[in-house]
C-alpha cells in the first residue's frame, strides 16, 4: 500500500505535460500543447494538454483526464502502478506499508505478471554477470558478438541457466506464484512437471515505451536444427507482440530528436546500432509490422526508414507490409545492405561515421524504390508490368496527402516509363473502391462521442454554454474563498430604490449553489445536472477538493465529460464568447467576478426566455389580452433591468 502522503506528493509534483511528453510529441499551441492522439490513427492533431489545468483531452476519442489517468489509459497501468511510475520519474521516495502475503495475492493479476517479469529480468542479469556458467557461456557469447559491458547493462541482457528448472525453483522460493510464472510463459507447466522456458538461452528483455518488462526473447547458443533460434514469451495479459517494438524504450527520445526512426528486424540489430551510436532504432522482432506498432512510432516522428537484411528475396517480401506505414501518413524510406550483411553485422564492422554515411546515401524513398525494382523485374513482360502498375498505384493510394500522391504518380510514370494518365486513372479506380468501402464502414460505426461533440460544439446554445461555464468554474475554483459583491436593493433618504454593494466572503461553490437555489434554477442538460450535484457534493465533503484528485475518483465516463468541459472551452469558446456576446468584457479579472457574471448572465437569459414565453402566450390568447400575463412581463422586464444594472456594475 502506498501511503496517502506519498500519493499527495506525486500529485503535487507530476506535470501532465511532462508525463505525456514522454509518449506523445507535443507542440506548443498558445497556452496549451497539441499532438497526435495516441489512441487513434489521426493525421491532424486533436490531442490537447493543458499545463494550466493539468489535464489532457483527446478530441478524437473523447478520452481525457489527469497525468495519472493518461498512464492508466495509455500504458494500461493500474492506479498504484501509475503512482509508482510517476514517483520514479520525479525521484519521489514512496512510503509503502509492507505487503503481507495476503496482500501480495490480492494485488491484481496484471500487477503480478509485471512483478514476476521484473523479477525474472533481474534474475537473468544476475545469472549472466555473477555465475560461472553465466560468465563462461552467456557473457562470452555477448562479448563475441561485440557487445560492450555498457551495452549489456543498458539492454539488461541476461542468461538463463542450462538446467530444467533453475529459474522456476528460485522464483517459487522467493514467493512468486506458479500461476503467474505460467501465465508469463517463463515456466512451462506439464501436469506435475515444470520447465524453464528459456533454459540455456541468452536473454533479451522486451520493454514497453515506459520501460516496463513485458516479455523476453531468448536466443539459443548451440547450433540445433530442431530448436528455434529465438524463443519468445507467449502472449499474455501484459505482452502483446503486435503492440510492442523491441528497443522503443531506449529509442524514443532519439527518435523524436532525430525526427526519424530506423526499423530493423532483430534484437541484435537494435543493440548493435545503438552501440555504434545510432539510437533511433527499433525492431519488429521478426514478425510482420502491425499498425499498432507503427502508431507507436508515429507518435514520435513522421519519418521511418526500413532497413532490410542483405538478401533480395526477403526485401521483396517485406515491401508489401510497408503500405501500412503509408496509410498512417508517414514518409517511408528503405535501405538494404550489401549481400550477406544485416544491420547488426554491418554496424559491427563500421564506425558511426561510416554507418551514418552509408544510411544517408543508400536510403531511398520507398515508392521510388518500389517502382524501380518492379520496373527491373518486369520491363520485358507486358502482362506482368500491368500487374505491377496496379501494385505500385495501390501503395500510392494509401498516402493520405493528395499533393504527395500526385507527385508520386508523376515520379513513378517516369521511373516505370508509362504515361501519367494510365497511373492517374488506376488511382481513381482504387480510390473510388476504397471510398465506397470506407463509407459503408463509417455508417456502421458512428461513434457516440461524435454525437456529443456535435451537440456541444455546433449547437451554439447560450444556456448550454452558461451551464457548462458554471460547471467549469466549480471544477476550477469551487473551493476558493472569494469576496463577493452583492448588490442589495435599498431605499435611500429620498425614498428612491438604489443598489447598495455589500461585500461578503464565501466559497465559490457555496455562492453558486445558494444563488442557483434562490432562483430555483435547474440544469437543463442532464449530464451537467448529474455533474453539478456530484461536484457540489464532493466540495461539501472535502475541504481539500482538488481537480486532479476529483477527476481520478470519478468513473471514466464522467472524467471524459469533465475534460471535455474544461478543454472545449479552450478550443472553441474564445470564439463563441466574442461572437455571441455573452460576456461583453474581454478579460475576466477575478474569480468572484467570473462567478457573479456567469450567474447573472444565466439569470438574464432565463428571464429573457420567460418574457418571450409570455409574449408568445399573449399573442396566442389575444382575446382577453390577459392582464396577468402583461403584469408578469412587466415584472420580469423590471427584474431584467435590475439584473442588467447589476451585471454592468460587475463588468
Ligand atoms: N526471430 C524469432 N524467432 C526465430 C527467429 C527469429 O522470434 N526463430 C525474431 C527475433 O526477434 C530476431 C528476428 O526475428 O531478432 C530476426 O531474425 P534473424 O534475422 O534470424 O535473427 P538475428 O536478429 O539476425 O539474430 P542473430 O544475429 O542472433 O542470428
Ligand atoms: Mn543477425
Amino acid at each position: 500500500m502506498i501511503s496517502p502522503s506519498s500519493i499527495d506528493q506525486v500529485f503535487e509534483t507530476a506535470r501532465v505535460e511532462e508525463v505525456i511528453g514522454d509518449f506523445v510529441q507535443l507542440k506548443k499551441a498558445g497556452s496549451n500543447f497539441k499532438g497526435l492522439s495516441p489512441f487513434s490513427d489521426e493525421r491532424s492533431p486533436s490531442f490537447m494538454v493543458s499545463p494550466v489545468k493539468q489535464i489532457w483531452k483527446d478530441f478524437s476519442t473523447g478520452k481525457g483526464g489527469t497525468a495519472v489517468s493518461f498512464l492508466m489509459e495509455h500504458e494500461h497501468f493500474t492506479y498504484p502502478e501509475a503512482i509508482k511510475y510517476l514517483a520514479k520519474k520525479y525521484n519521489i521516495e514512496i512510503e509503502e506499508t509492507e505487503q503481507s502475503n495476503e496482500q501480495k495475492e490480492q494485488a491484481n493479476e496484471r500487477e503480478s505478471l509485471y512483478l514476476v517479469s521484473e523479477f525474472a529480468n533481474t534474475y537473468f542479469q544476475n545469472i549472466l554477470q555473477k555465475t560461472d556458467q553465466g560468465k563462461s557461456i552467456g557473457l562470452s557469447y555477448f562479448k563475441e558478438r561485440g557487445f560492450t559491458e555498457e551495452t549489456i547493462k543498458t539492454f539488461d541482457l541476461g542468461y538463463s541457466l542450462d538446467e530444467w528448472q533453475a529459474f522456476t525453483d528460485t522464483a517459487l522460493k522467493q514467493g512468486y506464484n506458479i500461476d503467474y510464472l505460467e501465465k508469463t510463459g517463463l515456466t512451462i507447466v506439464k501436469t506435475d512437471k515444470r520447465f524453464d522456458r528459456f533454459k540455456g538461452r541468452v536473454m533479451f528483455p522486451i520493454k514497453s515505451m515506459s520501460g516496463r518488462v513485458l516479455g523476453f526473447g531468448g536466443r539459443i547458443l548451440v547450433a540445433d536444427k530442431k530448436a528455434a533460434k529465438y524463443m519468445n514469451s507467449p502472449e499474455s495479459d501484459i505482452y502483446h507482440k503486435s503492440k510492442v517494438l523491441y528497443g522503443i524504450y531506449h529509442a524514443k527520445q532519439s527518435i523524436a530528436k532525430e525526427d526519424n526512426c530506423y526499423l530493423v528486424e532483430g534484437y541484435t540489430d537494435v543493440i548493435q546500432f545503438h552501440q555504434t551510436g545510432i539510437k533511433n532504432v527499433v525492431s519488429s522482432s521478426g514478425t510482420a509490422l502491425t499498425s499498432e506498432q507503427i502508431r507507436l512510432i508515429n507518435r514520435l516522428t513522421k519519418n521511418i526508414t526500413v532497413l532490410f537484411d542483405g538478401d533480395a528475396a526477403g526485401m521483396r517480401a517485406s515491401l508489401r507490409g510497408i503500405d501500412l506505414i503509408l496509410e498512417q501518413g508517414m514518409n517511408v524510406r528503405v535501405c538494404g545492405f550489401p549481400e550477406g550483411e544485416d544491420p547488426d553485422s554491418f554496424a559491427k564492422q563500421n564506425t558511426l561515421d561510416e554507418l551514418s554515411q552509408y544510411l544517408e546515401s543508400n536510403a531511398k524513398d520507398f515508392i521510388q524504390f518500389k517502382a524501380s525494382i518492379l520496373f527491373e523485374d518486369t520491363k520485358n513482360d507486358p502482362i506482368k508490368k500491368a500487374e505491377t502498375v496496379r501494385d505500385i498505384v495501390n501503395s500510392i493510394s494509401k498516402i493520405p496527402d493528395r499533393i504527395k500522391k500526385e507527385i508520386y504518380i508523376q515520379e513513378c510514370a517516369r521511373i516505370m516509363d508509362i504515361s501519367e494518365g494510365v497511373l492517374f486513372s488506376t488511382l481513381a479506380q482504387i480510390d473510388k473502391k476504397e471510398a465506397q468501402e470506407e463509407n459503408k464502414k463509417n455508417n456502421n460505426e458512428k461513434k457516440a462521442f461524435e454525437v456529443i461533440k456535435q451537440q456541444s460544439v455546433e449547437k451554439v446554445d447560450v444556456q448550454y454554454i452558461l451551464e457548462r461555464k458554471i460547471i467549469e468554474v466549480l471544477l476550477l475554483y469551487g473551493n476558493k474563498i472569494e469576496d463577493f459583491e452583492d448588490l442589495i436593493l435599498k431605499e435611500n433618504q429620498k425614498g428612491e430604490l438604489i443598489l447598495e454593494p455589500v461585500i461578503h466572503q464565501a466559497k465559490v461553490y457555496e455562492k453558486i449553489f445558494l444563488d442557483l437555489q434562490d432562483d430555483e434554477m435547474e440544469f437543463t442538460n442532464a449530464h451537467f445536472k448529474t455533474l453539478y450535484y456530484t461536484i457540489i457534493d464532493r466540495l461539501n465533503q472535502d475541504t481539500n477538493f482538488e481537480l486532479k484528485t476529483f477527476i481520478n475518483s470519478v468513473d471514466t465516463e464522467m472524467s471524459n465529460e469533465i475534460t471535455t468541459i474544461l478543454m472545449e472551452d479552450e478550443r472553441y469558446a474564445l470564439d463563441d464568447w466574442n461572437r455571441m456576446n455573452i460576456f461583453p468584457k474581454e478579460k475576466i479579472n477575478s474569480v468572484a467576478q467570473l462567478v457573479s457574471e456567469t450567474i447573472l448572465s444565466l439569470r438574464c437569459y432565463l428571464i429573457d426566455q420567460k418574457v418571450k414565453e409570455f409574449q408568445q402566450e399573449t399573442l396566442e390568447n389575444k382575446k382577453d389580452s390577459n392582464r396577468n400575463i402583461l403584469e408578469e412581463v412587466k415584472d420580469y422586464s423590471g427584474l431584467k433591468m435590475l439584473l442588467s444594472r447589476k451585471l454592468s456594475r460587475v463588468l
